[in-house]
């Protein structure tokens, strides 16, 4: 049994690609058993009882590589996300995405937000979507729409905290992950959840994401229970320690 469950894990899968390679097959192939793998993943989360997962699904810098291979990576999206509303449903996961959506070819847009709205009411865990996201520009834009409001003197400049700007971000209605997991053993944020990230935990696997299983999100899941958070504190501070007694104190 998972004790200290975190409440947000992040996951960057990587690797689809090296693994399709090491089997002779197809990029395109890696990417429909990445596809798959994230299915097994989402429900094991929602199983274990997760309050939040989201996946780093396609950043702003993937629209760099091939244009067959976006135009495949958008139809996947698309045609899984279309399959497996009904499962979200079933399993009460509430679906949500962060990134500039608007850039996503018409078609997929429609899929996402049909299968946001179709899960909006859904309690359980909170199933995100990282879409042409990156951390950077989602920093960006909080710090531009702050800017707007001390420019229409409805914020003024000693209002702007950490708290104001976590508040101003996309994900804001997440709550920092506690745990961020990377597969294929590149140890790099590669612009996910900058801010975000400030006390996550990383985890790192060099496993390739169609390889990842759910014994091995139960490895990082086990292995974050075994680090002490301390957020700039020492370790004693964390540990509540006795009160001096009378004698100690004479
Ligand atoms: C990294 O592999 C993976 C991505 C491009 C993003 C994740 C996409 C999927 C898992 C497929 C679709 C997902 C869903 C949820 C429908 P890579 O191509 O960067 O691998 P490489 O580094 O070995 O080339």
């Amino acid at each position: 049994m998972i004790l200290k469950l975190p409440k947000h894990v992040a996951i960057i899968m990587d690797g689809n690609g090296r693994w399709a390679k090491a089997r002779g097959h197809s990029r395109f192939f890696g990417h429909i058993r990445g596809a798959s793998k994230a299915k097994k993943i989402i429900e094991e989360g929602a199983r274990l009882g997760l309050d939040s997962l989201t996946l780093f699904t396609f950043s702003t810098e993937n629209w760099k590589r091939p244009q067959d291979e976006i135009r495949f990576l958008m139809l996947l999206l698309k045609k899984r996300l279309k399959r497996e509303t009904r499962n979200l449903i079933k399993n009460n996961i509430r679906f949500d995405c962060i990134g500039d959506i608007s850039r996503l070819p018409v078609s997929v847009l429609e899929q996402v937000q049909e299968t946001r709205m179709l899960t909006k009411d859904n309690t359980g865990m909170k199933l995100t979507f990282a879409l042409n996201y990156g951390g950077r520009q989602e920093i960006v834009n909080a710090v531009k729409n702050l800017a707007e409001k001390v420019k229409n003197a409805k914020l003024s400049p000693d209002d702007i905290t950490e708290e104001s700007l976590s508040d101003a971000l996309q994900s804001s209605y997440l709550q920092d992950p506690d745990l961020i997991i990377r597969t294929s053993g590149e140890s790099r944020l590669s612009n996910f959840f900058l801010w975000q990230a400030a006390y996550s935990e990383f985890y790192v696997t060099p496993v390739y994401w169609p390889d990842f299983t759910t014994e091995n999100l139960h490895q990082a899941l086990k292995s974050f229970q075994k680090t002490e958070r301390r957020f700039g504190k020492t370790s004693e501070q964390l540990v509540p320690m006795p009160l001096p007694t009378q004698e100690m104190v004479r």
